[in-house]
């Protein structure tokens, strides 16, 4: 999520110098959505897309692309001949991002998937496993994301997960914005999942919108 005031978000947004011309077009139909608040600030886009730069990642699939932005930075990160499988279900939002991802779409290494992700990801099993797998859907179906993200990541992959703190919901805190018993259980129980699972190394990034990121081992 964007933060237009956090000062250390501030600050490192402007060492980082202005994000490229594609990416600002992803935000202005995010913008033009009135969800500009729910694309991946820079500052957490730009972590996410150096820590899976960092494990030279030739397969990505990430669900949740509402116009792109996101997309753009797992893109920037591949490896020659990589590619990004996004999911998404609202047409709005496909045909959006498909206009903000053109030039990775016409060079064959962006897919936008449409439709829900719970009936898609099984699809894409057979092109995997994924070096990378990148968690930002529906917050209800997250534990069924990171049941496929589990069974559908490489040993050395990467499985990143935003909004974990659902605002502060996790914790008791709902004035900030209001989720429902359903989501919060969700989110509570797919990350008690993630480390009670032997089979990864898993972390809290302590963004304020809560990443967990965790690597198969
Ligand atoms: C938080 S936004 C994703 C933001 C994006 N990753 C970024 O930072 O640029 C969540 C997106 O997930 C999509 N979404 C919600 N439920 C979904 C589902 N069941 N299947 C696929 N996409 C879904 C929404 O339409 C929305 O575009």
């Amino acid at each position: 999520m964007r933060h237009d005031k956090q000062p250390s978000y501030e600050y490192i947004e402007n060492c980082y110098g202005p994000e490229n011309e594609q990416m600002q077009l992803s935000r202005k139909f995010a913008d033009q959505l009135g969800l500009g608040g729910i694309s991946v600030s820079q500052t957490e886009a730009h972590l996410m897309g150096f820590l899976v730069s960092l494990i030279k990642p030739k397969k990505v699939v990430e669900i949740g692309t509402l116009t792109g932005l996101s997309c753009q930075y797992f893109l920037q990160s591949l490896q020659q001949d990589g590619m990004v499988y996004t999911l998404e279900k609202s047409t709005e939002h496909i045909e959006l991002s498909s206009q903000a991802l053109k030039p990775w779409i016409d060079r064959g290494q962006a897919v936008i998937m449409a439709g829900d992700a719970r009936e898609e990801l099984p699809k894409l099993s057979a092109h995997g496993p994924f070096d990378a797998i990148f968690i930002d859907g529906n917050k209800a179906a997250y534990k069924d994301y990171w049941m496929w993200a589990k069974s559908n990541i490489r040993s050395g992959g990467m499985i990143l997960i935003d909004n974990v703190f659902l605002a502060g919901a996790v914790w008791g805190d709902t004035s900030k914005q209001k989720f429902s018993d359903k989501q919060i259980n969700t989110v509570k129980d797919m990350t008690s999942d993630v480390f009670a699972d032997a089979n990864l190394t898993a972390s809290f990034v302590p963004t304020e919108e809560g990443l967990i990121v965790a690597v198969r081992k």
